[in-house]
């Protein structure tokens, strides 16, 4: 059985990851506003990912006999300057997650929760992952400057991402 204080905060990071997926189809949104297709396709695979992450947040409170509790989401900004502002957006945000995820393990290891531990192991690998991909995109957005013709081409690289389903992926 989950502590209250544990079974809380993972409640909240169910929230935080519903709002994730929320900005970023947010900024699929602002993408497809600036015809950068590509753009939006890799917000789309985002939003997917953000929505598992609460999924499996929500499955393992139930699993451990706690009740999932669902929260309003904040409003997502709608708009961004350019590709470059939104991704800086994307980082600092990636940034903030990881951070709740950090406390979210001190809280499980000043509970001496365990199980909870090992499960949010997955997020502390996945989150180095979400800021690496973010930066990635953000350090050849930087390199492209306003050359038109290099965004054109990262546009149909990042349309080629695709969502991985949750049973190919590891648990
Ligand atoms: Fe669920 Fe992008 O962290």
């Amino acid at each position: 059985m989950l502590k209250t204080k544990v079974a809380e905060a993972l409640n909240s990071q169910i929230n935080a990851e519903l709002y994730s997926s929320s900005l970023y189809f947010s900024m699929e949104s602002y993408f497809h506003s600036v015809s950068l297709s590509g753009f939006a396709a890799w917000m789309r695979v985002q939003v997917q990912e953000e929505l598992l992450h609460a999924m499996k947040l929500y499955d393992f409170i139930v699993s451990r006999g706690g009740r999932a509790v669902l929260e309003a989401i904040a409003k997502p900004d709608a708009d961004w300057d350019s590709p470059l502002a939104a991704f800086e957006h994307v980082l600092r945000h990636e940034e903030e997650i990881t951070a709740r995820i950090n406390s979210l393990m001190e809280i499980a290891a000043a509970e001496q929760d365990h199980a909870t531990k090992i499960f949010l192991q997955w997020f502390v690998s996945e989150q180095v992952e979400e800021e690496a991909a973010a930066g990635e995109v953000l350090s050849k957005l930087r390199l492209i400057g306003k050359d038109s013709s290099g965004l054109f081409l990262l546009d149909a690289e990042l349309g080629k991402r695709i969502f991985t389903p949750p049973r190919q992926q590891a648990a």
